[in-house]
């Protein structure tokens, strides 16, 4: 799936509104439902008590009229006339509560036909002919005559009854269905929406909140000096540009300190070499031809006349001359590029230091091969520095002068018993030692507390990086 983070989320957000919007909708739309058969089923409770209350009515006018006939009490009337009064108002209510329902339109219809037609074709003749002369009223074949009319109402009712109860409980399934409907509709949009969010969540965790906190991490590392972090870009959108951005960033970081060290190094042996070369002009040089001077001063004061001690003397002290020109010369050679170095290797050339040392040195070398020149050359003038700092500014009674040889690398640590506050300055030798060892890949530490010496130790790799 191709996109950003923002059509990720967006995307999210519309199915969560969806499911939830869809849900919604069928509740509200059973609901609605509900409303209606709710309606429905008042309209037919109302059907049933009228209906109960029409039949009455009948009941009411038959018992009435038969208690007449039979006694010719008016009083027997009373509940007739009422019955007569309510009745058509009461079947004109049902036959429109009943609309919509053609059939039981059709028995509300034949109900309020027959009680009609059973009071003005039956009841009210047969009661003004009793009221006028009772005798002429044949009582039995009359109310015969009425209780065919009303057990043919009652059977209407019956099945009008009938007809409404059951309509009664298909609405009550119908009811039940919608109900069960809301359930399953609310449950599966629940369900839906934890789910969509759980994995959404889940999605958020691991696409986005992991790799930020990895690209977090690795810029930690960075921070920490270890240029090699990277993060696998595995990220979506704008989280995989950021991770892209941050390893160009890592590389473009670390080649530029490769290529850093790669030239301070370079720097270094160019300096070095230039120091070789002075030594070597020197002592092939100027050295030889003030030796030959010398050798020819001696020659010339064995062959001297006897007779001129003045002359003799004058030589002796311009070979003295020499000689001091020459030994100041091997001194000031040695400082340029100590020729022990390159022939004896480390351990030899720290001996004849710690010899020359203007403080007691205690060394020990367990240096057993040649190691990298340009290892030797740092390590040579690190502890000459070191020493000639001891002498100088510790006021230290011994200096020890440990070196280490690994596989890995060369390991060496200067230690007096001075007063100690050695701190790299600009300009001093100190930096300089820093220099050294770091344009080596090398790392260096100088521990210094006041009154209690000065320890200065460095680590340079021996393998080629
Ligand atoms: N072993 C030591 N004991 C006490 N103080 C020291 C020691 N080494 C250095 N210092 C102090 O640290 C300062 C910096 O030393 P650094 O070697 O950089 O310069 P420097 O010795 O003064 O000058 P340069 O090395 O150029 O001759 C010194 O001036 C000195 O005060
Ligand atoms: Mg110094």
């Amino acid at each position: 799936m191709k996109g950003g983070l923002t059509r990720r989320v967006l995307l999210a957000s519309g199915l969560l509104a969806a499911i939830i919007g869809t849900t919604f909708a069928g509740l509200l739309s059973t609901v609605e439902d509900l409303r209606e058969i709710e309606a429905r089923e008042r309209r037919s409770e109302r059907v049933l008590i009228l209906a109960n209350r029409l039949e009455r009515l009948i009941v009411d006018m038959e018992t009435g009229q038969r208690g007449f006939l039979l006694t010719g009490s008016e009083e027997f009337l009373q509940p007739w006339q009422a019955a007569q009064d309510a009745f058509p108002e009461h079947a004109a209510t049902l036959e429109r509560l009943v609309v919509g329902n053609p059939v039981q339109e059709a028995r509300a219809q034949q109900i309020s036909q027959a009680g009609t037609s059973y009071l003005r074709d039956y009841s009210i003749p047969l009661i003004d002919t009793a009221r006028r002369d009772r005798a002429s009223v044949a009582t039995l074949p009359a109310t015969v005559e009425g209780k065919r009319r009303v057990d043919a109402m009652r059977a209407d009712f019956d099945q009008l009854l009938a007809a409404e109860e059951e309509l009664t409980l298909a609405r009550q399934r119908s009811s039940d269905t919608a109900n069960l409907r809301a359930i399953i509709a609310a449950a599966a949009g629940l369900i839906g929406s934890v789910l969509l969010v759980a994995l959404f969540a889940t999605y958020l965790v691991r696409r986005v909140v992991r790799p930020v906190r990895r690209t977090s991490a690795m810029a930690g590392q960075l921070a920490a000096g270890d240029l090699s972090a990277r993060v696998p870009d595995r990220g979506v959108g704008e989280i995989a540009v950021l991770q892209r951005s941050f390893n160009t960033m890592a590389s473009a970081l670390e080649n530029g300190r490769r290529e850093l060290a790669a030239s301070r190094a370079r720097i270094v042996a160019a300096g070095d070499h230039a120091r070789r070369r002075i030594e070597r002009d020197l002592h092939d040089g100027t050295q030889q031809r003030l030796v030959s001077l010398l050798l020819q001063v001696r020659a010339a004061e064995a062959v001297a006349p006897a007779d001129a001690p003045q002359l003799k003397s004058q030589l002796v002290e311009v070979a003295w001359g020499l000689t001091g020109a020459l030994d100041e010369l091997r001194e000031l050679s040695r400082g340029i590029h100590p020729a022990i170095l390159s022939e004896g290797g480390l351990g030899p050339a720290l001996k004849s230091l710690a010899r020359r040392a203007a403080v007691p040195v205690e060394l020990n070398v367990n240096v057993p091969t040649r190691l990298p020149e340009p290892v030797e050359v740092a390590a040579y003038f690190a502890v000459s520095e070191a020493l000639t700092n001891a002498a100088k500014h510790a006021q230290a009674s011994v200096v020890w002068v440990d070196a280490k040889a690994s596989p890995e690398s060369l390991r060496v640590a200067v230690r007096d018993d001075g007063v100690g506050g050695a701190e790299a300055g600009p300009g001093g030798g100190l930096i300089g030692l820093v220099d050294r060892v770091q344009a080596l890949g090398g790392t260096i530490s100088v521990t210094s507390p006041a009154g209690r010496g000065t320890t200065l130790v460095f680590d340079l790799p021996l393998n080629d990086r």
